[in-house]
């Protein structure tokens, strides 16, 4: 009974390695626990990352890499970090026309994910920041004048 609990919980640990493994998070063991551990992004721009995690994982991802021809990367864009202001334009409005991201080309439409200056502005700090992106941060005061198409 015993050697098949720690059956169970081995792959339970196998399994939750592997998961944090796909999502490139930092771990640690604590307890014998793997704990998945936020990274500076996360901690530092933490409104952004909740926002993040309820709207935008399903398409970009929690790694932020995206889907290959579906949904483009975050990680790394070229096209993000060109622009902050127009990242902020893309969440208050959406998006839907062809675009290149580092060398693909994207057409699928992405709709509107917030209605709010403070909330885009939030969360795009986060994937200006996150992944190793150094894309700097833009205020409230600098979008003001996009007009939210509501
Ligand atoms: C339903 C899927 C979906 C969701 C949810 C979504 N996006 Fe997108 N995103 C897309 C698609 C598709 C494109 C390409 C749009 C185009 O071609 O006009 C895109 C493009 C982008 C781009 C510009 C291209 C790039 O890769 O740099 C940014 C920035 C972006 N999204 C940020 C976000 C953020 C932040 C959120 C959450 C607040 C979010 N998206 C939610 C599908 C999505």
């Amino acid at each position: 009974m015993k050697k098949h609990l720690s059956v169970i919980s081995l792959s339970m640990l196998l399994f939750i390695a592997a998961f944090s493994y796909s999502f490139k998070a930092k771990t640690v063991t604590v307890n014998n626990k793997i704990v998945v551990v936020p990274d500076d992004a996360a901690t530092k721009y933490a409104k952004g990352f909740e926002i993040y995690k309820a709207k935008c994982v399903a398409c970009h991802q929690l790694s932020g890499e995206g889907v290959p021809s579906a949904f483009p990367p975050l990680k790394n864009s070229d096209y993000l970090l060109a622009d902050k202001k127009r990242a902020v334009q893309q969440v208050l409005n959406g998006s839907n026309h062809e675009i290149t991201v580092n060398g693909a080309k994207y057409s699928i439409a992405m709709p509107a994910q917030v209605d709010n200056y403070e909330d885009a502005v939030a969360v795009i700090n986060y994937v200006l920041n996150a992944w190793g992106n150094n894309g700097g941060t833009i205020t409230v005061d600098e979008v003001k004048d996009i007009e939210i198409k509501r």
